[in-house]
């Protein structure tokens, strides 16, 4: 089988050494990587470092090679465009549709999905040049990661870093393989909770699950590479972020019910993934809980937390809003996840079978994601990812 063929433009920015690493994962997951920099680029890695991880000749310009008109071929031939980095003035050039370089001429001759992934400084970011053309190439189909949140270039911190380019390799992957030129998520904000709860007993223990987020943040990569805003609410997780997702941490139910509905009421899906704790301790110690050697131990009293997913779906923070929960069962399954199903009052549930296979913390899963209009959708075991892409079919087509 023909390897799948990548163009991996780099402008002129600091991240575009970053660009090296997103390259190797590329070519090393069995990608025909062509790099096209720009002229600036190349000031900050040269032309020599792409040549040798792509095995390809580089050019900037539209005057090498001639004889293969390459100003047009690469942009024909390729499955996927990636820009990565992404400079202001890069955006600026690809929503006009000029065309001064090899890079830029490729973009326009490009039929396949486009990925930007934007790096600049906050300003430049948050500029309303930039902001405009950012909506121009979105609303053209092209998928424009957000940037992340954390330290620039100099002392500065701030919205404007380019994601982990493992996490732009996972962008690339899932946008490859559905190899469509319109994200159907595009101008949709779809909120989503993951891991598991911790319910404080004092300032050390917390009575808590074994959810690792894993499923979550399959929902939040998948959503994000089909061109949605994404929230994820992330309670308790030790997993890199997604690429272009804005990420809250949370610990208690109480913290995750008041982050969801914060960002709900703005979302057109809200996706209840986390494994949220049903009670916690009646008191909380402030002192670390001693033992006493001449006593028994206090028993703990628990008390109730709110059901975030019952109240969401019956106040819809948004109206028209797709609510999605997701319930773990051992027997009677679909017969237990119909009557959860309608005693939440969601649209979709997502049942999984506990089982020995499906631990907590593996990378697959096997489902049936029940629907409040009577549907089945099983979906075999397989990765994360994949129940993932068929719960956002089932969300594209309420929404629509
Ligand atoms: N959920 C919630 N708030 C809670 C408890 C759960 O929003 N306090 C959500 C979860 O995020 C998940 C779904 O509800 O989407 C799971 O429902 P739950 O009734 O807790 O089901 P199970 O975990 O399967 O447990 P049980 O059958 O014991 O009720």
């Amino acid at each position: 089988m023909e390897k799948p063929k990548v163009v991996l433009g780099v402008s002129g920015g600091i991240a575009a050494y970053k660009a090296c690493e997103l390259l190797r994962r590329l070519t090393e997951s069995g990608h025909d990587v062509r790099v096209v920099p720009t002229e600036s680029a190349l000031h900050f890695v040269g032309a020599a470092t792409w040549s040798a991880l792509s095995g390809h000749p580089v050019s900037t310009e539209v005057w090498s090679d001639v004889h293969e008109v390459p100003h047009v071929r690469i942009g024909q031939q390729a499955d996927l465009v990636v820009v990565a980095p992404a400079t202001a003035d890069m955006l600026a050039k690809a929503a006009h549709g000029l065309a001064d370089d090899l890079l830029t001429n490729t973009l326009l001759t490009a039929r396949c999905p486009v990925v930007f992934a934007p790096a600049m400084h906050t300003e430049m970011w948050e500029h309303p040049a930039t902001q405009e053309n950012v909506a121009t190439l979105r609303r053209r189909g092209a998928v424009v990661i957000e940037p992340a949140v954390g330290r620039l270039t100099g002392v500065d911190t701030g919205k404007g870093r380019l994601p982990e380019p493992a996490e732009i390799f996972e962008i690339c992957r899932r946008v490859l393989a559905r190899g469509v030129t319109e994200p159907d998520l595009a101008g949709r904000h779809v909120v989503i909770s993951a891991g598991g709860t911790r319910e404080p007993l004092d300032p050390v223990r917390f009575l808590g699950n074994r959810s690792s987020g894993k499923q979550g943040y399959a929902l939040a990569r998948t959503a994000a590479a089909r061109g949605a805003r994404v929230t994820l609410i992330a309670a308790n997780t030790a997993l890199p972020d997604p690429a272009g997702v804005d990420v809250v941490p949370v610990g208690t139910a109480v913290q995750l019910r008041e982050a969801v509905l914060k960002a709900a009421s703005e979302a057109d899906a809200v996706v209840m993934a986390a494994a949220v704790a049903d009670f916690r301790p009646a008191t909380y110690a402030a002192g670390k809980i001693k033992k006493k050697d001449d006593q028994e131990p206090e028993p703990i009293v628990l008390i109730r937390n709110p059901d975030i997913l019952a109240e969401i779906s019956t106040d819809r923070p948004r109206p028209g809003q797709v609510v999605v929960g997701f319930a773990a069962e051992t027997d009677d399954v679909l017969a237990n996840g119909r009557t959860k199903l309608e005693r939440k009052g969601c649209d979709l549930l997502v049942v999984n079978e506990v089982g020995e296979r499906k631990t907590f913390g593996s990378e697959e899963n096997e489902a049936v994601v029940l629907g409040a209009d009577g549907s089945e959708t099983p979906v075999p075991y397989g990765p994360k990812e994949a129940l993932a892409e068929t719960v956002w079919d089932l969300v594209t087509r309420r929404l629509r």
